[in-house]
């Protein structure tokens, strides 16, 4: 039985959406503890309700990013986690945070990277006057928004768009997205292979 630990700041949909999915698809996978910088998070409340371990680490107690990062780290080691999953979790992650987790600590970010990496990615989607926006999900990298691609999903852009109703366009595809890729890493059927994410054949 592999072992999730999600990480979380807020309201935890995506973080919802995988919990969903693992029940509903009965995934030979555990998620072990739902893990926020925030105390007062709402996702926390949605975890404990489904009965999963929850844990609060929270930035402002700790001077520095990398004692927060090494006390986090503490945090989701207990649970062993075969994959960490970032999802929505609004914290910058140190080097060595990063470099523990090489492999195994993933997220997803609501723009087609490598455009419109950072905060407000509807906004700048927007400004930039692009057709077509969307989430990926990668492997976490030292440089924020960054690192092997696992998924991407793809919304257009219309014309009288603002930042919520494409924001929620793009939610829609990310509540679809992640749950799968997650599953596909923890199944194998996608793998890190010379800095690129690639398809494995089912035999
Ligand atoms: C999502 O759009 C995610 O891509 C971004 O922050 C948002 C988090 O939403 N990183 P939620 O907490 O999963 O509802």
């Amino acid at each position: 039985m592999k072992r999730l630990v999600i990480l979380i700041s807020g309201r935890g949909s995506n973080m919802e959406a995988i919990l969903r999915a693992a029940t509903a698809e009965r995934w030979p996978a555990q998620i072990a503890a739902v893990i926020s910088n925030k105390p007062g998070a709402g996702g926390l409340e949605v975890a404990r309700a489904a009965g999963i371990a929850t844990a609060v680490v929270d930035h402002r107690d700790y001077p520095d990013r990398a004692q927060f990062d090494q006390a986090l780290a503490a945090e989701i080691d207990r649970f062993q986690p075969d994959l960490v999953v970032l999802a929505g979790f609004m914290r910058i992650l140190t080097e060595g945070f990063v470099a523990h987790y090489a492999g195994r600590l993933i997220n997803i970010h609501p723009s087609l990277l490598p455009s419109f990496p950072g905060l407000h990615t509807h906004r700048q989607a927007i400004d930039a006057g692009v057709k077509f926006h969307g989430a990926t999900v990668h492997f976490v990298t030292a440089e924020l928004d960054h690192g092997p691609i696992i998924a991407q999903a793809v919304v257009p852009v219309q014309d009288d768009d603002d930042e919520d109703t494409l924001a929620a366009r793009v939610l829609e595809q990310e509540h679809r997205m992640y749950p799968r890729a997650v599953r596909d890493l923890l199944e194998g059927r996608r793998v890190l292979k010379d800095g690129r994410v690639v398809s494995v054949d089912p035999r």
